[in-house]
């Protein structure tokens, strides 16, 4: 049965990228400046690149103004450091604060519009757990074009990608990597439209898929984050890092969960409680609201487990209020037009009058695969891929760590795409890379099963209860016994997965075979975060075990996850860099296994 599917067609190119958002493209925009005239393909999953989940950014980019009186790199540093709770990679994290205005000239350079204040002076707004000296007082940092900084810079790096000649494969996913021995040589392309598997042989390949956020059943994620690129790797026998440091962002818009930046509270938005008590003196007492994500959170979910939450009728889920209501005409039109729309268009309220509904929505995996600094992927520790590259949500250098400071992501997203494609361009003058004789043998077997599975039901009924009991069970509070519970669930799942029939057995535009793969994948990543959160048996960042509510030293390494078989999951370790520490330059100290109070 499974050579009824066949190679329609092999494509040669100098680099394939994975996914054409943020990162993906601004990595080729690097290649193809430095390169002009490179061969790219890039494949995208959704209609087309401006669909990409980058798209959906708001609140900004953080970059330490050179020209800044009172900001400086190592406060930047520090912040994130200690934000990541002391489990981000050091060489990581100083190579990418280090580029972070270079990367905003270059924006406003390729047309970005980053908002200007009244002298002309790009703007910057603070975000949580970003602060001056140390802790000592917030500070701003974060450049921005009004709510919408990722459409910017999607604007920007889309158009430089068409600039340079860049083809697209729209509404295709990539099923298998291709390898000869330990070289990664591009990969096979399921293309929706055509119903046909393309090979396509690069010399590199940069897999840029975005995140997995569609595992848990309230997210600001799109639809099509299924993580993917997560799925295809541990296919390949290859780690998945951290995958249980997931982000929660305190504040989704109560029902759709769509993301209600931060930017909200940056400008001055206050939490309340169901006694209209602005709570977060309680839990962050220096930094409040601008406390970093993890904390505002947990802190968010617990008045509400302590009965202090609202019920939102229509919905029938818990809540905290947003109050918007004291901010200025200014601020509500332009610096926050879009946040505002969404609360008009989706729940019908004017924050200019009433106070927003908002919990925690699923935001961020901070793990991902496995890099270096440039974005090499490694097998293991120091034991690289040739010819592999990830870059953006997808990958984890580690920048963040174990908790994610807010514009953290678009200047890690930038830069690393930036450093990806310089050394991508090393690759190109090496010899040619050949089709291998096992080429897209996986994709078949699987997709093989899929068309042959019967059974009566339903995958988007099993991708519900998924995504339900990844929330229950493994979301903002964890425990022994949740964890086990989820694991077993998930087992469960599976095979029920394993016994669904599709309604149509056309490769043509088929959505229930896309679907099918998805829940495949939405397993997969289920899976991995499970059993990475059920080993660490401590709290770090987003990761917050009750049953043990500190941060432990023998848990500092990053978790390494292997997954071929479902369910059979190997879990190795990586260690953190701590080179800012070991060097002993001035304020090292600062860099050590640190106290997180904010
Ligand atoms: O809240 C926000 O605008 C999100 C920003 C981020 O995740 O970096």
């Amino acid at each position: 049965m499974a050579n009824k599917f066949n190679i329609s067609s092999t494509i040669r190119c100098d680099v394939l990228i994975i996914g054409a958002g943020g990162a993906g493209l601004r990595c080729g925009a690097e290649i193809l400046e430095k390169r002009p005239g490179t061969n790219i393909v890039a494949v995208t999953k959704v209609a087309n690149p401006q669909k990409s989940h980058t798209q959906t950014a708001q609140g900004g980019m953080a970059a330490v103004d050179p020209k800044d009186p009172v900001d400086k790199p190592i406060y930047h540093m520090f912040d994130t450091w200690k934000g990541s709770d002391c489990s981000a990679d050091q060489n990581v994290i100083k190579k990418i604060v280090e580029s972070g205005w270079e990367q905003a000239v270059w924006m406003e350079n390729h047309g970005m519009h980053l908002s200007r204040d009244e002298n002309g002076r790009v703007s910057k707004r603070t975000f949580g757990g970003h602060t001056l000296n140390f802790g000592e007082t917030s500070a701003f940092r974060c450049v921005f074009e009004a709510d919408r900084t990722g459409k910017g810079i999607m604007d920007n790096v889309w158009g430089e990608a068409l600039k340079g000649g860049t083809s697209f494969i729209n509404q295709a996913i990539a099923t298998e990597l291709l390898f000869e021995g330990d070289r990664c040589v591009g990969a096979i392309i399921f293309r929706q439209k055509e119903g046909e598997f393309v090979a396509v042989l690069a010399k590199a390949t940069v897999l840029a898929t975005g995140g997995d956020g569609q595992i848990f059943r309230v997210t600001t994620n799109c639809r099509q984050n299924t993580g993917d690129g997560l799925a295809i790797i541990l296919q390949a026998g290859l780690p998945v890092m951290d995958p249980e440091a997931i982000q929660f962002h305190p504040t989704g818009i109560v029902g759709p969960g769509i993301l209600a930046s931060e930017t909200l509270r940056s400008v001055g938005g206050i939490l309340r409680n169901m006694d209209l008590e602005p709570f977060m003196e309680r839990y962050a007492p220096k930094m409040k609201e601008l406390a970093p994500r993890d904390l505002v959170a947990r802190a968010i979910e617990t008045e509400i487990r302590e009965g202090r939450g609202i019920l939102n009728p229509d919905h029938n889920i818990q809540h905290v209020w947003i109050d918007l209501r004291h901010l200025s005409d200014y601020i509500h039109d332009v610096q926050i037009p879009e946040v505002s729309g969404f609360f008009k268009r989706f729940v019908n309220l004017n924050p200019k009058e009433d106070l927003c509904p908002v919990r925690p929505s699923n935001h961020y995996q901070m793990g991902g695969i496995p890099t270096n600094e440039f974005g090499e992927v490694q097998k293991s520790p120091g034991n690289l891929i040739a010819g592999l590259f990830a870059v953006g949500e997808c990958a984890s250098a580690s920048f963040h760590g174990f908790n994610r400071l807010g514009t953290n992501s678009l200047l890690e997203l930038v830069t690393m795409g930036k450093v990806a494609g310089e050394k991508a361009i090393d690759r190109l003058d090496g010899e040619e890379v050949e089709l291998p004789g096992n080429a897209g043998e996986k994709t078949f077997s699987l997709f093989s099963r899929f068309m042959e599975q019967a059974g009566k039901d339903n995958p988007g009924q099993i991708r519900e209860e998924m995504r339900m009991l990844m929330t229950e069970k493994v979301g903002v509070f964890r425990t022994e016994e949740g964890i086990s519970q989820a694991i077993e669930a998930l087992r469960g799942l599976k095979e029920r997965a394993d016994n669904t029939a599709l309604s149509s057995r056309s490769l043509t535009m088929n959505q229930d075979l896309i679907q099918r793969w998805e829940l495949n994948n939405l397993l997969a990543i289920s899976m991995v975060t499970a059993q990475g959160a059920l080993k660490r048996r401590e709290s770090r960042g987003g990761h917050f075990r009750e049953d043990f509510p500190e941060r432990k030293d023998q848990f500092n390494y990053h978790t390494l996850a292997y997954m071929m078989e479902f369910g059979d999951v190997k879990l190795g370790e990586r260690p953190i860099d701590m080179s800012i520490y070991e060097e002993k330059g001035e304020h090292y100290e600062k860099f050590g296994m640190i106290e997180r109070k904010y």
